[in-house]
């Protein structure tokens, strides 16, 4: 029998010339990211491989996506067999996945109604455009090193002045202190239409919401009549040892954000709302020509399936409380973080280590200067976070 594997890795490898891709790629592609010098060429599991056929242990999987890990053979499969049904077809129409999906999403979220979209800008997008429908109100509050999104929408509540000031004017937030009630509740004002939060800041460096902010900021809101939305892009679908991120304050928002995850690696967003906010739209009011289409939604139902099938919501949380008891070891200057998703602050330079760390066939990435996130799938297993914790523990 023929190794497929084995076969499209000799093909690849034939055919890239690293340095000329990356050359080309200069030319061909505007340089908005700061890529590793590597072109992955494959994936499985936990693992990706390069185009010198070099296998590396992925703990930024995609940034929070692969939570099924890569090539998820059910994902795959439902994703082949939709692929041979119908890919696409337009929201002038009915289709199942996209009814079936938003019925799944609204039982893990508890919310009452879904827009599908592509991505997790276009979630917030959609979040920030629907507060305002149903408040009428344009003020928007958001926290400080808080990360929502490079549209134009979603960036004038991302706190980074840098992404913000090339493109000024935007409908920019008030930002406060993270976990300072006080500081939100001063404010928050009638003009707010929405406050937005993230119950662990991923991009910052992985800040997690104290249960007392997050409630605070439930009664704020209910107060001043502003909407509670909680970006949960990041931390959705098993990626903090709950399936969402608000499960560990028990505050349910008007809004809920999502994306990364949820199609197990195919692009695709979705804002979930309830109460006054999920009757907020009209016809019209927003859309999105791919957006719920019945291949990303087979994808998406098919993920949620693995994750509930293979336990990875409690696989997240142990398996995380076991790596930051192990990172611990390394007498780092602080480790944070909800189940596998994990930041650590270090007196070195994280950029070095991230290097060091590709060498020896692990992929992390940092967040800031001094923090290393870990994101690894979360069918990563004990064996595989000792390795990782060995590899930084070497690259020090
Ligand atoms: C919390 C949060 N919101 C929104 C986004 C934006 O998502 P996307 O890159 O899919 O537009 C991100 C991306 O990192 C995120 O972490």
């Amino acid at each position: 029998m023929v190794n497929k594997g084995k076969m499209v890795e000799a093909e690849v490898l034939s055919m890239i010339d690293k340095d000329d891709l990356m050359k080309r790629e200069s030319e061909a592609i505007f340089q908005t990211y700061s890529r590793q010098p590597i072109v992955i060429t494959r994936g499985s599991g936990t693992k990706v491989w390069d185009s010198d056929g070099k296998e590396y242990l992925d703990f930024v999987a995609g940034i929070a996506v692969n939570n099924v890990g890569h090539c998820h053979p059910a994902v795959v499969e439902a994703i082949k067999r939709q692929a041979e049904t119908l890919i696409h077809t337009s929201n002038l129409y009915y289709t199942e996945n996209q009814v079936l999906l938003a019925e799944e999403l609204k039982r893990l979220t508890g919310m009452q109604r879904a827009f599908f979209c592509n991505s997790g800008a276009e979630s917030v997008e959609a979040a920030l455009k629907l507060a305002r429908r149903a408040t009428g109100k344009a003020g928007i509050v958001a926290a400080e090193r808080c990360f929502h999104g490079r549209t134009l929408g979603a960036l004038g509540a991302t706190y980074k002045a840098v992404y913000r000031e090339p493109f000024r004017p935007l409908n920019e937030a008030r930002f406060v202190p993270y976990n300072n009630s006080e500081a939100l509740k001063n404010a928050v004002t009638k003009e707010t239409g929405a406050v937005i939060l993230e119950p662990v800041q991923g991009e910052a460096g992985v800040y997690v919401a104290d249960a007392e902010y997050m409630r605070a900021a439930r009664q704020i809101c209910d107060d001043s009549g502003a909407l509670l939305i909680l970006d949960e892009v990041q931390t959705g679908f098993g990626r903090t040892g709950k399936w969402f991120g608000m499960e560990h304050s028990g505050v349910k928002p008007d809004i809920v954000t999502l994306a990364k995850a949820l199609a197990g690696g195919l692009p695709m967003g979705a804002m979930l709302a309830s109460g006054i906010s999920a009757e907020a739209f009209r016809r019209g009011d927003h859309g999105s020509t791919f957006a719920g289409s019945p291949l990303v939604s087979a994808a998406a139902l098919a993920s949620i399936d693995v994750i509930k099938s293979e336990n990875l919501v409690s696989i997240s949380e142990d398996l995380g409380a076991y790596m930051k008891s192990q990172l611990a070891k390394l007498h780092p200057r602080e480790i944070r973080g909800l189940g596998l998703m994990i930041g650590m602050d270090l007196d070195a330079d994280c950029g070095q280590v991230v290097s060091r760390a590709r060498e020896m066939g692990v992929l992390i990435n940092s967040t800031g200067e001094h923090t290393l996130r870990f994101i690894p799938p979360l069918v990563v297993t004990r064996e595989q976070i000792e390795r990782v914790v060995d590899v930084i523990a070497e690259s020090l």
